[in-house]
């Protein structure tokens, strides 16, 4: 038999990896070197089924995979929106489910409805540039922050934030509320396009598993 070449696999570090590897190991896929908590390694390997495993931050993971370096990754919608690398996206993975708003306090609706030339605050520049101008045609400043978004319109810094809602939480804390919705997001399956075809039979079969496990 042909020795097989290892698969890589590129997740987000954090909550979304802990949920990729709940789902792999349901169809058969487990990495226990990855579970350990203590340890400062960087690539997993699961000798057995000739599997690789590395941790990655989200925006970097459809990098890893576009380039090649991982075969297959997993992240945020988000993340693939704002990255726009070429990758196949293979599966929605169900969890990690939130929206991607325009939110503001209930005092800047009236902005958005008048076409405004407003400030824009947020994570994603590249989603809230082709928001505002391809769907909404509306000109708008956007500015690049990197964290703690909510902080825009509190300070002063900006009219409006695009930024990802989960509970709404954050939001009520800050007086603030969503204004538009852009888009749901969730995780995603992404696969490197050459690894497609040439490790075609392992990638569409582990997709088929999954697809089938997830209903
Ligand atoms: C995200 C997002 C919001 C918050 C939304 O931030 O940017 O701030 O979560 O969640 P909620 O609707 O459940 O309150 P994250 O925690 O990733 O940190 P960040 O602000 O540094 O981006």
């Amino acid at each position: 038999m042909k020795e097989e070449r290892y698969l890589t696999f590129a997740l987000t570090k954090g909550r979304l990896a802990n949920k990729t590897l709940e789902l792999l190991e349901e169809v058969g896929i487990t990495c226990e070197e990855i579970k350990d908590k203590d340890s400062r390694k960087l690539i997993f390997v699961n000798e057995e089924l000739k599997l690789k495993f590395f941790l990655a931050k989200g925006p970097d993971v459809p990098t890893y995979v576009e380039y090649g370096a991982a075969d297959i990754g997993v992240t945020g919608k988000d993340e693939l929106l704002e990255e726009g690398r070429r990758v196949y996206e293979v599966l929605d993975l169900g969890f990690g489910k939130c929206r991607m708003c325009v939110c503001g306090p209930a005092s800047a609706r009236e902005l958005l409805q008048h076409h405004e030339r407003i400030r824009v605050a947020s994570k994603y520049p590249v989603i809230a540039k082709d928001y505002f101008y391809n769907k909404k045609f509306q000109t708008v400043d956007i500015i690049k922050l990197n964290g703690s978004v909510e902080l825009g319109p509190i300070v002063g810094l900006s009219d409006v934030i695009v930024d990802i809602v989960e509970t709404g939480s954050t939001l009520r804390e800050n007086g603030l509320e969503v204004l538009e919705e852009i888009c749901p997001l969730s995780a995603r399956m992404i696969v490197n396009q050459v690894s497609m075809q040439m490790q075609q039979e392992r990638i569409k079969s582990l997709i088929l598993k999954l697809r089938q496990k997830l209903g």
